[in-house]
C-alpha cells in the first residue's frame, strides 16, 4: 500500500516537474500581451519555420505556404500570443530550415504566465517592550518575494516577518513592505511603532515636556524658600535693630 502510495507521488511530481519548465525564460502576466522572438536575423521568404508549444505545432510555414497557424507569427518570425492565459504557460520551441531542408536555427524558450498581484499588502504590527515585530501579509500570497523598507529605504531582510530591537529605533522610523513577483509589486502603507504614543504625542516628547515642567517648578520652590528666609531674616534683623 505505501509502495502505491509513493508511485503515484513520484509519477504527480514527475508530471508536475514535466510540464513547469526548470527555469522560466520569461515571465508574463496574466492577460498581457507577448511576443516570443525569434532570435535569428534574416528570415528569408522561403526559409521553412515551425513553432511547437510544447509536443503541438501551433504554426507551420514550408516553400513559402502557411500551414498551420492556430497562433500569429510576425514577419520576422516571432511568436504573437495576446491575452495571455494560464494554459500559455508552456516549452516553446522553434526550428528554422532553408528552403532546401538545411537546418539553420532551433531554440527552446520556456514562457511562465504569472498573475500580478493586485491587492495592497497589510502590516500586523507588535510593538512589545524591547521588540518591534512586523508582519507582512497580502491577499493570494503564492509565490510572491517580501521585502521591508526602513524610512523609504531597502533593507537587507526578505522574510514575511521583520523583528527589530526597540533599542536601535528612533520613534519617527517608519516600516514599510514591498510585495513582488516576476510581474509586479505592491507597497503597504508606512507603520510606526505605536505604543511610543501618549496622547499623540511621542513618549519621549512627553518625557521631556513633563521633565522641563518638574525643573520649572523645582527652581520656583526654590527661589520662593529663598525669598521666604531672606525675608524672615530681614524681619529678625530688624526687630534686633529695635532693641
Ligand atoms: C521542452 O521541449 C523540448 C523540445 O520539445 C524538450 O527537449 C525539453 O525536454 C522540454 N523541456 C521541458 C522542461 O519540458
Ligand atoms: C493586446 O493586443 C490586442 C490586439 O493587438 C489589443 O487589443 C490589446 O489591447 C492588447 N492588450 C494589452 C494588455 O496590451
Ligand atoms: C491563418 O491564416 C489565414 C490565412 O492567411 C488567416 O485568414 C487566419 O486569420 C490565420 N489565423 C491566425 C490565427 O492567424
Ligand atoms: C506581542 O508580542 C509579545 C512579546 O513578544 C507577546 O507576548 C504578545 O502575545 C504579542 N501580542 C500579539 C497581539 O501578538
Ligand atoms: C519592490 O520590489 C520590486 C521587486 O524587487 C522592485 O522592482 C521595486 O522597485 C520595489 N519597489 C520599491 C518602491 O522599493
Amino acid at each position: 500500500m505505501r509502495g502505491i502510495v509513493l508511485i503515484f507521488i513520484l509519477y504527480w511530481y514527475g508530471i508536475s516537474v514535466s510540464n513547469a519548465c526548470g527555469k522560466c525564460t520569461f515571465y508574463v502576466a496574466l492577460g498581457d500581451n507577448f511576443s516570443i522572438p525569434l532570435e535569428h536575423k534574416n528570415l528569408r521568404e522561403h526559409d521553412e519555420l515551425i513553432w511547437k508549444k510544447n509536443s503541438e505545432t501551433v504554426y507551420k510555414k514550408k516553400k513559402n505556404r502557411v500551414q498551420i497557424n492556430t497562433t500569429v507569427v510576425s514577419s520576422s518570425g516571432s511568436l504573437q500570443l495576446i491575452d495571455l492565459k494560464m494554459t500559455d504557460s508552456a516549452n516553446y520551441s522553434v526550428e528554422v530550415h532553408d528552403k532546401n531542408g538545411a537546418f539553420l536555427k532551433e531554440d527552446r524558450k520556456c514562457l511562465c504566465v504569472i498573475e500580478k498581484i493586485l491587492s495592497k499588502p497589510h502590516i500586523q504590527s507588535n510593538c512589545s517592550k524591547s521588540k518591534l515585530t512586523l508582519t507582512c501579509s497580502v491577499k493570494k500570497p503564492n509565490n510572491v518575494k517580501y521585502a521591508w523598507l526602513k524610512n523609504k529605504k531597502e533593507m537587507k531582510e526578505n522574510t514575511k516577518t521583520l523583528i527589530e530591537d526597540k533599542k536601535k529605533l528612533k520613534s519617527s522610523d517608519t516600516f514599510s513592505c514591498n510585495v513582488s513577483n516576476e510581474v509586479s509589486y505592491q507597497m503597504s502603507d508606512d507603520i510606526k511603532c505605536p505604543d511610543d504614543k501618549l496622547l499623540g504625542l511621542d513618549f519621549w516628547v512627553m518625557v521631556a515636556i513633563l521633565a522641563t515642567g518638574g525643573g520649572l517648578i523645582l527652581i520656583l520652590i526654590l527661589v520662593l524658600v529663598v525669598c521666604v528666609c531672606r525675608r524672615l531674616k530681614q524681619n529678625k534683623d530688624r526687630e534686633r535693630g529695635k532693641m
